[in-house]
């Protein structure tokens, strides 16, 4: 059963999930299903995830990342590698109006050096103007992939230790957050994954720890603001442990 707008106050607003991941999947079946280029697919996958921000801000969650490029999907024809890149430019454009508009602080978390000029003077350009918003927090994954990230990490931490910043016996887990890219945001407590995948594939591997995971075999471009507050609400109604009884 979904919820509609009328039931919306079925979810308990004062035990939000602070930070939603979301592995937005299946455009290229979405667009194949109708005899269409995978790039329709991710053309409707772009206006669902317009929504789906909107939706989460509106509700009061303060923390939103979705995957819209892994560091693995560079192993696609170029010609959708170059669509993917030319949609998320347009998106990133359009988001500091439209999203801007709706108050949300946009960021893109990944290794930004394989992303052409273009896209990362853009991204500069979004962080900046909507980085004093006060709404939801969007991380776009962009190139972006967990084992990068952690490596990334255990480099800095090393160069610290090498130049006596630090040494050996002060790593702390906080010390390896603070050199992730979602530095000083919540971990990860509700992971959504859409068509039907059971799998991680290289996202946020140390933020989801104790991620409630929630899979649907709903496509990415068919997947709705109904379909994110019966997440929430089943998230809402199971029982975290993190290792307790
Ligand atoms: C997700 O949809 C979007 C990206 C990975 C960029 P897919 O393109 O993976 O769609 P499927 O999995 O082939 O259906
Ligand atoms: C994960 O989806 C990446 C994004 C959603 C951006 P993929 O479609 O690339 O993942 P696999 O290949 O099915 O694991
Ligand atoms: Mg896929």
């Amino acid at each position: 059963m979904f919820f509609n707008k009328k039931n919306k106050n079925e979810i308990d607003l004062t035990r939000l999930p602070q930070h939603i991941g979301v592995i937005m999947d299946g455009n290229g079946r979405w667009a194949r299903r109708r005899g269409l280029p995978r790039s329709a697919g991710h053309s409707a996958g772009a206006d669902a995830l317009k929504k789906i921000i909107t939706e989460a801000n509106n509700l009061g969650v303060k923390y939103i990342t979705v995957y819209a490029f892994s560091t693995e999907n560079w192993k696609r024809p170029k010609e959708e590698v170059d669509y993917l890149m030319s949609l998320l430019l347009d998106y990133l454009r359009n988001a500091e109006k439209t999203l801007a508009g709706e108050n949300v602080v946009i960021r893109a978390i990944g290794s930004r050096k394989e992303l052409s000029q273009e896209i990362r003077d853009q991204i500069i350009k979004t962080e900046e103007f909507t980085k004093n918003n006060t709404g939801i927090v969007m991380n776009i994954a962009l190139n972006y992939g967990a084992r990068e990230e952690i490596t990334n990490a255990v480099r800095e931490i090393c160069e610290d230790v090498k130049n006596g910043k630090t040494d050996i016996d002060s790593i702390t887990d906080k010390m390896v957050e603070n050199h992730l890219y979602t530095k000083g945001q919540p971990d990860v407590d509700l992971l959504i994954r859409t068509s039907g995948e059971q799998r991680l594939s290289n996202f946020m591997l140390w933020q989801v720890s104790y991620a409630e995971m929630w899979f649907t075999n709903k496509l990415w471009p068919d997947f709705k603001p109904k379909h994110l507050r019966q997440a929430i609400y089943d998230f809402q109604n199971r029982g975290r442990r993190f290792g307790g009884v």
